[in-house]
C-alpha cells in the first residue's frame, strides 16, 4: 500500500495532505525517516510514525454505524424503564455498538454507533470541534436580532455558550425553522438556546456530524460508514489538511 494512501485511510490527514508530511520529513518507515513519493509499506509488517506518534489502520472488527433516529427512542442501549431505545434499531446489524453522544428522546436525526471506545472519546471531546448541524422548527419569527444573539453566544445557566452558526430557513409568524450549527455537546443545548432567545423548539432533527449527512436514509434506518468516511471523521479539526470542519 502506499504510504499517502495508508495515512489517510489511518485518519492522519487526506491524501494530498499526507504527501506534504512525507515531503517535510515527519513520517518514519521502521525508524527511518522517508521523504520521497511513491513509497510502498506493508501495513501489517511495518512501522510507521508520524511526528513520532505511531499511525495504524482502524482494526478490522470495528464497527461504525449511522443512524437515521426517530423521535420517541431512547438514546441508550439499555433502558430500565422499557421504552423503545436506538438498539431496538440497530439490532438487526448484529453487531455491539454505542452511541457517541446523546440526542434527547423527542429528537430525531443523525446518530453514531460505534465500539470504537478511543474515536468515540475523541469525537465526543469539545476540543475535536466536531460540527453538528440541528434543524429546529421553533414557535413565533425570530427577529434579526435574535438570530444574532445566537451567533454570538447565549447565556445559559452552566455558561455562556461558543459561537454558532444561523440562518433562517423558513420564516412565518406561527413558526419557524432555524438551521443551527454548533461544536459543542451541552444536555439539551439547542433546546435551551432557543428557548433563552424566546422562541421554544417545537421539533428538532440533528441533519449533520462532522462530514456526515442523513443522506440516503430514511427515518429508523442504518447504515455502515465506508472506509474513507471513517478516515474523515479521524481526522481532527483544523487539522493538517487545511479543510474546515
Ligand atoms: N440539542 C438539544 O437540545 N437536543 C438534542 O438532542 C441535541 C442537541
Amino acid at each position: 500500500m502506499r504510504l499517502h494512501k495508508f495515512l489517510a485511510a489511518a485518519g492522519v490527514a487526506s491524501r494530498r495532505a499526507a504527501e506534504k508530511m512525507i515531503r517535510q520529513g515527519r513520517v518514519k518507515v521502521n525508524g527511518e525517516t522517508v521523504t520521497g513519493m511513491g513509497v510502498a509499506i506493508d501495513p501489517a509488517a511495518d512501522q510507521v510514525l508520524v511526528d513520532g506518534k505511531k499511525v495504524a489502520l482502524p482494526a478490522p472488527d470495528r464497527e461504525y454505524i449511522l443512524l437515521y433516529k426517530p423521535a420517541g427512542f431512547v438514546t441508550t442501549m439499555s433502558d430500565p424503564y422499557g421504552r423503545p431505545t436506538v438498539r431496538d434499531l440497530v439490532r438487526d446489524a448484529g453487531v455491539r455498538v454505542f452511541p457517541v453522544g446523546r440526542l434527547d428522546m423527542d429528537t430525531s436525526g443523525l446518530l453514531l454507533l460505534t465500539n470504537d471506545g478511543e474515536l468515540a472519546n475523541r469525537l465526543a471531546h469539545p476540543s475535536y470541534g466536531v460540527e453538528k448541524e440541528y434543524l429546529a422548527r421553533v414557535k413565533g419569527l425570530p427577529s434579526p436580532d435574535v438570530l444574532k444573539r445566537l451567533e454570538g453566544g447565549v447565556e445559559l445557566e452552566d455558561g455562556r455558550t461558543a459561537p454558532a452558526r444561523v440562518r433562517l430557513v423558513k420564516g412565518g409568524r406561527q413558526n419557524s425553522v432555524l438551521s443551527l450549527t454548533i461544536h459543542e455537546g451541552r444536555n439539551r443545548q439547542v433546546r435551551r438556546m432557543l428557548k433563552a432567545v424566546g422562541h421554544p423548539v417545537t421539533a428538532l432533527k440533528r441533519v449533520r456530524y462532522g462530514p456526515l449527512t442523513l443522506s440516503g436514509l430514511a427515518e429508523g434506518e442504518w447504515r455502515r460508514l465506508s472506509r474513507d468516511e471513517v478516515a474523515e471523521l479521524s481526522r481532527p479539526a483544523g487539522g493538517d489538511d487545511g479543510r474546515k470542519r
